[in-house]
């Protein structure tokens, strides 16, 4: 029997569509699974969605629908990315499925047979939108959730808690002298944030979030998201119940991923139950960085041109894979737009891998009519390739196992630049000039046919689409990208026969691109006379005041070069000033702008369009001929008011 390996994604919340920071987890989870295949291991890889909880049942009523049709949809949307995206999971998990309900009930009823979970009454800080209790002093001003900084509200009920006080030691000795938490660096954020003034016991049920799993014995509470969140990982290989009975075979999880700020409830929260439960720790938890915007986490305004099907129809969902593991730094934060992976599709795949492939592919093809006659004779300009390409599969296999997902990809491209380098060196082209059908030249390209082997077989787990593209245009069979085969030089036959194909990475013209995404990025200009403004759902007023509308004037106002339908606005907001990126210029000369007084929305995350930041949005109409009209104010009102 083959060993194990199970890996997990965090169970995501159906809240809104699946977005590209998403993509990011799941598609470094699938790399290391599909690895872990390669190697011959029985993996479970599993991914899901968390579907409970108060900002679910907000979200679905304001599209009239319940909570479960509307977790549907969007659950259906996932799974169709998880598709287009190449995602090879096991299992998906749902938390309104039966058999997980009936786990996280069992667990509930078993941690208070138990003791380590007590009916007590709680008092506190908690934030509506993030669903999470904060204490005193996590909060920001005193007042702010320290996640998404809105307010917290006080709330005080009838609660049942978790003895996490008990697990204080524990925890610290779990998280300082193992290895569970990686990257080494959030140990000490953990310890020093949350534990080393001893933990507190956690809040586990809510009588006011109807949309839950009740608790078994007290069905006025139902069970707070994130208990029933992380049973997840569990539940989904049958731990206490009896739809799933793998529990035996996967458990412990070698691997849970996660983005770093939900780390906290996977390294302090969660090993704490399972020691509650005597149930065996999981062998690593990774937390990694954001994919952010402009320095943010999220920009919805950007949302069209970073949806991952966009980005997946326009570049290929291979490239798209690449790009977001190889730009993400162990560990910390990796920004994103368009330019950059632009950059990276043109020089790493189209110039480095493209163009090695399709030049070797050429060269068989021109010079032996696709059939080498290689003597394999050895050649000490043949030594370094070769030891290079012979080394390159083990130390790959570690940095994979490691979650260090770019730094695996900057090896095999160092092979790749080799080889490529090899050509300069070897010149085919020269040694084809009198003597064609040379065996030297078809050592040559040989030896850069192999190398090419070797470095698409360990790419397979970021590229699965494109690689087998490659391993027919070099004559590979899967047999020879088998796992005990890419350590060794000299697999393939030496009367090998390429097979010239498509190109497997196209350049992308950035001049071009880039207009045709500012084209997307113009909003929707028509009266949506189709609207319906009833069921558009109805919101509070302080969910209004969330957003920061003031007043400013312009000041300064240019066209950007590489956008046509771009202006960059200086802006007197009555502070320290800002600049405004927005897309009017077909309708504003910069002239007709200076000295106007308009309103721009202050606390929108800041962006990168087209290499110019914007902090904030200026508030324009929709006109009925498809254009735009900028709201402008008398000029009498002072910069920097509040408008509401
Ligand atoms: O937190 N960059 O769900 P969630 C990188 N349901 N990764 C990102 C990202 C970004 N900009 N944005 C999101 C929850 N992610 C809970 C989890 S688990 C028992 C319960 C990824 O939908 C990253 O993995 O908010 C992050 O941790 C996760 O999505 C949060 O997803
Ligand atoms: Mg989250």
């Amino acid at each position: 029997m083959s060993e194990t390996y199970y890996i997990t994604t965090p169970i995501y919340y159906p809240s809104g569509n699946p977005h590209i920071g998403h993509c990011y987890t799941t598609v470094a989870c699938d790399v290391i699974a599909r690895f872990k295949r390669m190697q011959g291991y029985d993996v479970m890889f599993l991914t899901g969605t968390d579907e409970h909880g108060a900002k679910i049942q907000q979200k679905a009523e304001a599209e009239s629908k319940t909570p479960k049709e509307y977790v549907d949809g969007i659950v259906e949307n996932f799974k169709r990315l998880w598709s287009f995206m190449g995602i090879s999971y096991d299992r998906y998990v749902r938390t309104t499925d039966d058999y997980h309900i009936e786990t996280v009930q069992n667990i509930f009823r078993k941690l208070y047979d138990k003791g380590y979970i007590y009916k007590g009454s709680y008092k506190g800080k908690y934030c509506v939108p993030c669903e999470s209790f904060w204490t005193e002093k996590e909060l920001i001003d005193g007042c702010k959730c320290p996640d998404c900084k809105r307010p917290v509200i006080d709330s005080e009920e009838e609660a049942y808690f978790l003895r996490l006080s008990d697990f204080t030691d524990r925890i610290i000795d779990l998280l300082r002298n193992s290895d569970y938490l990686r990257p080494e660096s959030r140990v000490n954020e953990m310890i020093n944030n949350f534990v080393k003034d001893g933990l507190e016991d956690l809040c586990v049920s809510r009588t006011s979030v109807k949309w839950g799993i009740p608790v078994p014995f007290d069905e006025n509470h139902t069970v707070y998201v994130w208990l029933d969140a992380l049973i997840n990982y569990i539940s989904a290989i049958g731990y206490e119940n009896s739809t799933y009975n793998d529990f035996e075979k996967y458990w412990p999880a070698n691997m849970h991923m996660t983005a770093k700020e939900i780390v906290r409830f996977h390294s302090i929260v969660w090993p704490a139950i399972l020691m509650m439960l005597e149930v065996p720790l999981p062998k690593r938890l990774y937390g990694h960085g954001w994919i952010t915007f402009g320095g943010a986490k999220m920009s919805k305004s950007l949302g069209n041109v970073i949806d991952p099907f966009v980005l997946g129809e326009r570049y290929g969902v291979d490239a798209v894979r690449y790009q977001i593991l190889r730009d993400m730094p162990y560990g910390s934060d990796s920004n994103f737009s368009n330019e950059i992976m632009i950059g990276r599709i043109n020089t790493d795949l189209a110039n480095d891998l493209g163009n090695l492939v399709s030049r070797t592919v050429a060269m068989a093809d021109k010079y032996f009519g696709g059939t080498l006659i290689s003597d394999r004779k050895t050649d000490p300009l043949d030594d370094e390739l070769k030891a290079m390409a012979e080394a390159l599969r083990d130390p790959v296999a570690s940095l994979v196992e490691e979650a260090q997902h770019s730094l695996a990809l900057a090896e095999i491209f160092k092979v790749v630049s080799r080889a490529n380098k090899y050509i300069d060196e070897t010149t085919p082209w020269i040694l084809a000039k009198d003597k064609a059908n040379d065996p030297r030249l078809a050592t040559v390209l040989y030896n850069l046919l192999e190398t090419i082997r070797i470095c698409s077989a360990l790419l397979f787990p970021f590229m699965p689409t494109t690689m087998p593209k490659v391993w027919e245009q070099i004559g590979a069979k899967e047999s020879d990208v088998a796992y005990d085969k890419i350590a060794t030089f000299g697999v393939l036959p030496a009367y090998v026969t390429v097979h010239k194909g498509e190109v497997l990475f196209p350049r992308i013209d950035i001049d071009k691109e880039i207009d045709e995404l500012n084209a997307m990025l113009t909003p929707a200009k028509t009266i949506r006379e189709d609207e319906d403004l009833d069921k558009a759902g109805i919101i509070t007023i302080d969910k209004f005041a969330e957003t920061k509308l003031r007043t400013g004037e312009i000041i300064a106002c240019e066209k950007i070069p590489k956008a046509k339908k771009l202006l960059k606005i200086q802006v007197d907001d009555g502070r320290h000033g800002r600049q405004i990126v927005s897309g009017i210029a077909q309708w504003y000369a910069p002239e007709d702008l200076i000295g106007r007084k308009i309103i721009f929305v202050a606390n929108l995350a800041p962006a990168k369009l087209c290499g110019e930041e914007s902090q904030g949005m200026l508030l324009a109409c929709d006109t009925a001929d498809g254009g735009a009209k900028v709201v402008f104010l008398d000029n009498d009102i002072p910069n920097g008011s509040t408008v509401r």
